[in-house]
């Protein structure tokens, strides 16, 4: 472990806020929605800050950027990165921060004139939120061929656009294929996201796995008609049937316990007019479990709900699979390496799941691949309050480097 080159804490905090500069609300926090000009300027700024250290830019098919730090050796590079396209009430570190604390480290190992044996590459994944375009982790899905990458640049938002026109549009639709920024190991700093770290007042997260992700959108077609006049029995109210899914998703949370949760983020009435029944309603119902077999009888259940509610109000309803992600387990070797870090540095660490959704869940399957959290205040994430201080980013900062140089071997 290389204890005596640190990272430059002052530089990543400037660095995180210059970013977050780029489409910021104004009450706080971001809005960089992928492919919108707001992420183009944030990828633009990137980029600038890649020629800066010098790495070699290359972007691919679905827009992802990686800047290259040539080895003493060809191959494959040691990764590190994330994404910084942000959800629309977004904070200024998910994502963000293991972008900028990969580059961090590469101008660390600049002014200290370290070389490593294998290159070491940064990325900046498209679309990881999946917050304007399904399904998230987009970019990293189509670069590890979990995703088709076609069926990725036909994926529409809400007002009919594109990721292909999207990323035409914004000058980022690259020539690199789906396999161009295979790693020979991947390593992910991000913020938790969630209590858990504070609340055991734990520095450091070796992040063992992520849990599976299943996003379901429910259409239900009813009949809208006059909100005085139609007797409650002759109603078709598809309003009423999406709150009946949305109350079954959180049913089936509570019956089966933690770790399993349930969200419906999106309910969508139309015409939404506070006198006439609704005829369409379109909700999203985010499922996660650590467990496949759980989380498949979950997504069961709230299926056979949403039949039967719509049966019982005349309605029909129609499912469409967003996003659909098995549990992940991370590199044993990986894991421990973070563990050994954080104790060399002086840091209390402990194991835990993700929660939430990650590039290097991507990577997994296809090469040694772990994640370092640093704690999030509050719990809070997908949140303009979202914070992490500067000596808790310095720390993740630090565990990365660390890691990174055992993973692409250090010649000082
Ligand atoms: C994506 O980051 C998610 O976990 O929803
Ligand atoms: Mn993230
Ligand atoms: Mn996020």
């Amino acid at each position: 472990m290389n204890g005596s080159i640190s990272i430059n804490q002052a530089r990543l905090s400037a660095r995180l806020a210059e970013l977050g500069a780029i489409g910021a609300l104004p009450g706080g926090g971001v809005c960089r929605l992928a492919l919108t000009d707001a992420d183009k300027a944030g990828r633009q700024w990137l980029i600038d800050r890649m020629l800066d250290l010098g790495l070699e830019i290359a972007i691919d098919a679905i827009g992802n950027i990686r800047g290259v730090r040539a080895g003493r050796e060809n191959g494959l590079p040691v990764m590190m990165g994330s994404h910084i396209d942000t959800v629309a009430t977004g904070g200024v570190y998910d994502g963000n921060l293991g972008v900028l604390a990969g580059l961090e480290v590469i101008e660390r190992l600049n002014e200290c004139g370290v070389r490593t044996r294998r290159p070491l590459a940064v990325a900046a994944f498209t679309n990881e939120e999946g917050a304007r375009f399904p399904p998230d982790m987009m970019g990293s899905g189509v670069a590890q061929g979990a995703l088709d990458l076609a069926a990725m640049l036909s994926s529409k938002d809400d007002a009919g656009a594109t990721v292909a026109d999207e990323l035409a549009r914004i000058g980022f639709a690259g020539d690199a294929p789906p396999g161009a920024f295979d790693a020979a190991a991947f390593i992910e700093l991000h913020i938790e996201q969630g209590p858990v770290l504070e609340r055991a007042g734990i520095e450091i997260g070796a992040v063992s796995g992520v849990q599976g992700i299943s996003w379901t959108e429910f259409t239900v077609s009813g009949q809208s008609n006059h909100a005085g006049t139609t007797p409650m029995a002759m109603r078709r109210d598809a309003g009423v049937v999406a709150a009946r899914i949305a109350l079954a998703a959180r049913a089936v949370a509570d019956e089966l316990g933690p770790p399993q949760v349930a969200t419906v983020g999106v309910f969508d009435l139309t015409p939404d007019l506070v006198n006439v029944v609704p005829a369409k309603a379109r909700i999203t119902v985010d499922l996660r479990n650590t467990d496949d077999d759980v989380l498949k009888q979950a997504e069961a259940t709230v299926a056979a709900a949403a039949k039967e509610a719509a049966a019982a109000e005349g309605c029909s309803v129609e499912a469409r699979s967003l996003a659909r992600f098995a549990p992940v387990a991370f590199a044993p070797d990986a894991v421990a390496a973070v563990e050994a870090s954080a104790k060399a540095r002086g840091h209390s660490v402990m194991r835990l799941p993700s929660g939430a959704g990650h590039d290097a869940q991507m990577y997994a399957p296809n090469c040694p691949t772990g994640m370092i959290f640093v704690p999030s205040r509050d719990g809070l994430s997908h949140n303009i309050k979202e914070f992490t201080a500067p000596e808790q980013l310095e720390a993740g900062a630090n565990v990365l480097l660390d890691v990174i140089l055992q993973l692409a071997g250090a010649e000082t």
